[in-house]
């Protein structure tokens, strides 16, 4: 019997950056994320007759063969061994992944992953005649294997906080996400490693405080409607974010020259319209905007503009 599941990515707008707890994921502040249900991961579980358990590549039309590294797969199946003592699972199984968009360059793949890990695990144990040892919500475990991956157990809207992630009703939950899309070079430093680094920025200090701050504001200036406070506060943001990357020892950045060009673009649409999208970045160069669904006129100028502009 093959078992399967999917999950969709998320984009923070309030980032999930540095822990208070490595081993379980506790984030030093609270992050706000919209999920991507175009971006998803595919998950299959198969009982093997092997001795332990293995992760191969899914292939699928329409989802990218996966490329995990050794630490990825050991990531995954570490994860995953953990879920089976949850469920006092004594068998063995082949894992088997893919993502309909590429990992690794600033996407949060991982999020997906692990939340269809989590999903499809549930699934194919239950079925099997097993039973969890408590009732712990799926997005709680999957949070242990990547934190940001217990957004994408909420839709459109999802906020978390320590040990608990949720719902929450917000305006423009049919935002279009589009990426521009620079770079697909591996990343030099992984976010796992950034949360680490960023304990050496003197910003950081204080980061904590501005975050809640910040999502305080940006919930306000969303449930008024406020979109260009909305934008403002969002840059700010990701902007903090990465500049405690840059302000770490050793310091490191994701920016390149093409991101901050096309920032200062959006910057000056911005002026010049008096509209445009929310945008933000990852822990990668590529820039993620987020369009209200009446965009679309603008959206489909401002991708065609862009394009000519920065992606020839
Ligand atoms: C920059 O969830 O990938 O995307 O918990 O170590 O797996 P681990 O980290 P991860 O961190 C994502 C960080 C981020 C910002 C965000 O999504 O909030």
């Amino acid at each position: 019997m093959r078992y399967k599941a999917q999950a969709p990515s998320n984009i923070a707008l309030i980032k999930y950056m540095g822990k208070l707890d490595f081993e379980k994921n506790i984030p030093t502040n609270s992050s706000l994320s919209f999920s991507l249900p175009h971006f998803v991961t595919e998950v299959a579980l198969e009982v093997i007759d092997e001795p332990v358990d293995c992760w191969n590549p899914l292939i699928k039309p329409g989802f990218l063969k996966p490329e995990l590294s050794d630490k990825g797969q050991q990531r995954f199946l570490n994860y995953f061994s953990k879920l089976k003592e949850h469920y006092n699972v004594s068998r063995n199984f082949q894992i088997q992944s893919a993502s309909n968009f590429s990992s690794d360059c600033g996407l949060a793949s991982s999020a997906s992953s692990f939340a269809a890990l989590t999903k499809c695990a549930d699934t194919a144990f239950r079925e099997l005649g097993y039973e969890p040892k408590d009732e712990t919500p799926l997005n709680v475990w999957s949070r242990q294997g990547s934190g940001s991956s217990c957004r994408s157990f909420f839709e459109p809207w999802a906020l978390w906080t320590g040990e608990e992630a949720h719902s929450i009703a917000l305006p423009f939950p049919d935002m279009n996400h589009e990426i521009v899309f620079l770079d697909a070079k591996k990343k030099e430093v992984s976010s796992g490693d950034a949360h680490r680094r960023v304990f050496t920025s003197p910003l950081m200090a204080e980061r904590p405080q501005r975050a809640e701050q910040r999502l305080n504001q940006l919930i306000e200036s969303l449930i008024s409607r406020n979109w260009t406070r909305s934008y403002e506060i969002v840059k700010a943001e990701f902007e903090d974010m990465h500049e405690l990357f840059e302000t770490s020892t050793p310091a490191f950045t994701y920016r390149t020259q093409q991101s901050r060009d096309v920032v200062s673009w959006m910057d000056r649409y911005w002026q010049s319209h008096g509209d445009g999208p929310l945008v933000t970045m990852d822990a990668g160069p590529n820039i993620h905007l987020l369009f209200r669904a009446d965009q679309f006129r603008l959206q489909r100028n401002m991708m065609n503009q862009i394009k000519d502009l920065f992606l020839k």
